[in-house]
């Protein structure tokens, strides 16, 4: 019937003004003042809210076999607490082990979503092999929408790939007009200082880092950019950490290699000493590449303003402590990864907008709008203008609460940001003009998510 929000201050990440929104068909239609609504029509009350563009979280692990389990969501779970937070599309990755074919890999990871998700989402498909044979399927993947891989410069024996398959890849991608992303941490300069760190018998969560300092993951960035600048092909650097890192992609961008850096909520607000915190609570504080050392967010947060850094995902990789204490007798195999999914917006929001770290358009254009044009999906997702998708976010900027894993979404029992306070939360959602939020709580319809196709020709 259709769907007028109305009265809110709309705030994309080029304009803030007042004006009504009137949504049919599943997109935006109309935006102006005082917009009658028919008989019949939903209308949202957003006097004295923001309304943004859908959030759109570039990185995810929601189905993910990795380090000999399964992170806990499921692609309904999952997407339930993004949409309670926010975020109405997400990207996750389908990862095929090394043996398995890339096309099978895609067909997995839309198994599980299609028919539970309940946001729309896109993948990305990890090369974790290069060959003939993937090269063949990997055109197939192309054509059913796929257009943008992630390889892994880290996870050596299990992921990771060689040098030969990097630049393979990357010649790959700039025939197709697909892009790159990278991992980047040196996989052998891991492995020698995890083999050292456990002959001196420093086995706990605390030492994680220590195998996989800074330097090792500048290291890993440089090559990737080496790389790309050799074959002259725009690249995606994932979850950047430290200055050491973003100074080497930024030297590449100073070369004019065309790289562009995402970073994570977890890297802007936590900091090492969460994992070395006693009585193995610091393993659910492990990730890689790691938390670091707190000196590093103010220079994380300016390059993130000053747009040095174009996008904050989450890199949502959800174990729960009975996973995480696999580790429990050697930190290498505690399994990787910190969930975030349901926070990133508020965070970014309270901690960046309020705090003054970031413009209230700037936080709107690296959480949402600059994912969408990276990665082929605007301007039908990352903005509000009439003929996008009415993915919606009404934002009640008053509200306060604290975060707690007693009353979060996801499928998992902690919250990393567990007593940190936000504020703001989300009044109303909308996907393509379906109501699945309202008061910071899911009331839609499950399953409604759609699988977004996209086109190769990286801008
Ligand atoms: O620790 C992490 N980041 N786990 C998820 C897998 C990855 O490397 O992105
Ligand atoms: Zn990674
Ligand atoms: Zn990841």
């Amino acid at each position: 019937m259709g769907l007028l929000i109305k009265n809110g201050q709309i705030v994309t990440s080029d304009s803030t003004y007042v004006a009504d929104i009137w949504c049919e068909n599943e997109t935006i239609t109309r935006i102006e003042k005082n917009i009658k609504p028919p008989k019949g029509a939903e209308v949202v009350d957003a006097t004295g809210k923001l309304v943004f563009p859908g959030f759109i979280d570039p990185h995810t692990h929601i189905f993910l076999p990795f380090m000999g389990t399964f992170a806990k969501d499921t692609f309904e779970s999952a997407t339930i607490a993004a949409l309670c937070g926010g975020t109405t599309t997400l990207f996750d990755f389908a990862i095929p082990g090394r043996k398995e074919d890339p096309v099978k890999a895609l067909e997995t990871w839309q198994g599980k979503a299609n028919g539970t998700v309940c946001s729309d989402y896109a993948l990305h498909l990890c090369i974790t092999r290069f060959d003939a044979e993937v090269e063949k399927q990997l055109r197939e993947v192309i054509a059913r929408g796929v257009t943008s891989f992630k390889i892994f410069l880290a996870y050596k024996g299990s992921l990771g790939i060689d040098d030969c398959e990097l630049y393979n890849t990357l010649r790959f991608a700039k025939e197709t007009g697909t892009l790159i992303s990278a991992h980047c941490e040196n996989a052998d300069m891991v492995g020698e200082m995890q083999k050292a760190l456990l002959a001196a018998k420093k086995l706990g969560p605390e030492y994680h880092h220590d195998s996989r300092p800074p330097l090792v993951e500048a290291d890993g960035t440089r090559h990737f950019c080496n790389m790309a600048e050799l074959l002259d092909v725009p690249i995606y650097i994932v979850h950047l950490s430290c200055a050491e890192a973003l100074r080497e992609a930024c030297d590449a961008k100073l070369r004019g290699v065309k790289v562009r850096i995402e970073t994570l909520i977890t890297y802007l607000l936590l900091d090492k000493t969460y994992a070395e915190r006693p009585n193995f609570e610091g393993a659910k504080y492990v990730m890689s590449p790691p938390l670091r050392d707190k000196k590093n967010q103010p220079i994380l947060w300016n390059a993130l303003e000053s747009g040095l850094i174009s996008t904050v995902g989450t890199d949502h990789a959800p174990f729960d402590t009975t996973q995480k204490s696999m580790g429990k007798d050697n930190f290498c195999l505690i399994p990787n990864g910190i969930p975030a999914l349901e926070d990133r917006v508020r965070m970014l929001y309270t901690y960046g907008v309020c705090q003054g770290r970031l413009g209230i358009n700037r936080f709107v254009e690296v959480a949402s709008t600059e994912v969408a044009k990276i990665f082929g999906l605007f301007p039908r997702k990352g903005t509000i203008q009439i003929g996008s998708d009415a993915d919606l976010v009404v934002y009640d900027p008053a509200y306060s609460s604290t975060i707690s894993a007693k009353t979060h979404h996801i499928n998992v029992d902690y919250n990393p940001f567990e007593g940190f306070a936000v504020k703001g939360r989300c009044a109303a959602v909308t996907v393509r003009g379906h109501i699945q939020v309202r008061d910071g709580e899911f009331v839609g319809q499950k399953g409604i998510g759609q699988f977004l196709k996209r086109e190769a020709g990286v801008k």
